[in-house]
């Protein structure tokens, strides 16, 4: 039995073939490939797009989704082991993943960190809680990582970049670039981003205000490894110039300071200096016609301007759209 908990576990091969199938399938969206089977979709965080591209994509093979989460009547989980059970939680992830595993045959969950010690979020305890306990394939619906997004964004950038004959992805600047929000948001989508990113070949920028905006050692760590084996390069870099200057692929996105977690008001002034890292259009023309994208939900003219968001080199809806496309993939791959 294989889970999709991180894309570390798969090989860049395997995630192509996913991406291939998925491809397929946005041609020919209708089959039969989960008929009577049935996901779980656990969300303890807010969703819109993959709650709906589960849902939908289920059904689409024939199968069918339940949705769990705390407000919509489920019990709460406890998921330390040996935990003396005296508090808010009646039940532990032990039982629920066992019994959910004795009626559904997959689960999908979604659990970000809960920002106040990443020394504890990055021990990504519930989605491992789920993949330990359960008896049926766990998909990684986003907790410190998002790699559901990853697919979907390659599979965009591959459509996009052969349908304007730009060639492979291969060798391609990307840059991930910090933008300001006003609250610490997840790093999940950019240790994402930063991964895919190595293992799919492209030569990759982190651009950031500051060292302390730099991704756990652990996303750093792998996204260099690929990199040198692909004879490419991970580079760190707080000049937004040099950064934006020739890149093929902007990826955008806000995300927490590590060394701040639980101390956010701390770090609130420094990330207020640094609202002009906007992705905008003055940025955007000192790249090479870069493709620019966002997982979404974005707040627009704070993280991107409407013109580079509305403009044609924006490929967020495409990404999004594939979520739904990738996500039957790995459901029909998982259970097939
Ligand atoms: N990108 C993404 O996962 O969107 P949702 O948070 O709306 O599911």
């Amino acid at each position: 039995m294989r889970h999709f908990l991180t894309t570390s576990d798969w090989t860049r091969a395997e995630l192509q073939a996913l991406i291939d199938d998925a491809r397929a399938m946005k041609e020919s969206p209708i089959g039969d490939a989960l008929k009577g089977k049935t996901i779980a979709l656990l969300f303890l965080n807010n969703s819109l797009r993959t709650r709906t591209s589960f849902d939908v994509g289920a059904h689409q093979l024939g199968g069918h989704a339940i949705v769990l989460s705390p407000s919509g009547g489920m019990w709460p989980l406890e998921f330390n082991d040996g935990a003396v059970m005296d508090g808010d939680a009646e039940e532990h992830v032990k039982e629920a993943a066992a019994v959910l595993s004795r009626y559904v045959d997959l689960i999908g969950v979604r659990a970000f960190p809960k920002f106040q010690d990443w020394s504890e979020d990055r021990k990504d305890k519930i989605l491992n809680a789920f993949a330990k306990y359960s008896s049926v394939p766990v998909i990684n619906m986003e907790t410190i990582t998002h790699p559901c997004q990853e697919l979907a964004h390659v599979m965009a950038l591959q459509e996009r970049f052969e349908l304007d004959n730009r060639g492979p992805l291969d060798g391609k600047k990307f840059v991930l670039t910090w933008t300001y929000h006003p609250k610490p948001l997840n790093t999940a989508v950019a240790n994402s981003g930063l991964m895919i990113a190595a293992k799919f070949g492209m030569d990759v920028t982190l651009l950031c205000p500051t060292e302390e905006y730099v991704l756990d050692r652990r996303y750093m760590e792998q996204a260099s490894a690929d990199c040198k084996a692909n004879g490419r390069t991970l580079t760190v870099s707080h000049d937004i110039d040099a950064a934006y200057d020739g890149a093929e692929v902007v990826y955008a996105k806000s995300w927490g300071a590590i060394p701040y977690f639980g101390e956010w008001e701390a770090e609130k002034p420094i990330r207020d200096r640094f609202r002009h890292f906007i992705v905008d259009e003055d940025k955007m023309r000192r790249t090479d016609n870069a493709l620019v994208s966002h997982c979404l939900p974005m707040r627009r003219n704070v993280k991107m301007t409407d013109a580079v968001f509305d403009g044609p080199t924006c490929i967020a809806y495409e990404e999004a759209e594939n979520r739904l496309h990738v996500q039957k993939a790995i459901m029909k791959r998982l259970v097939g």
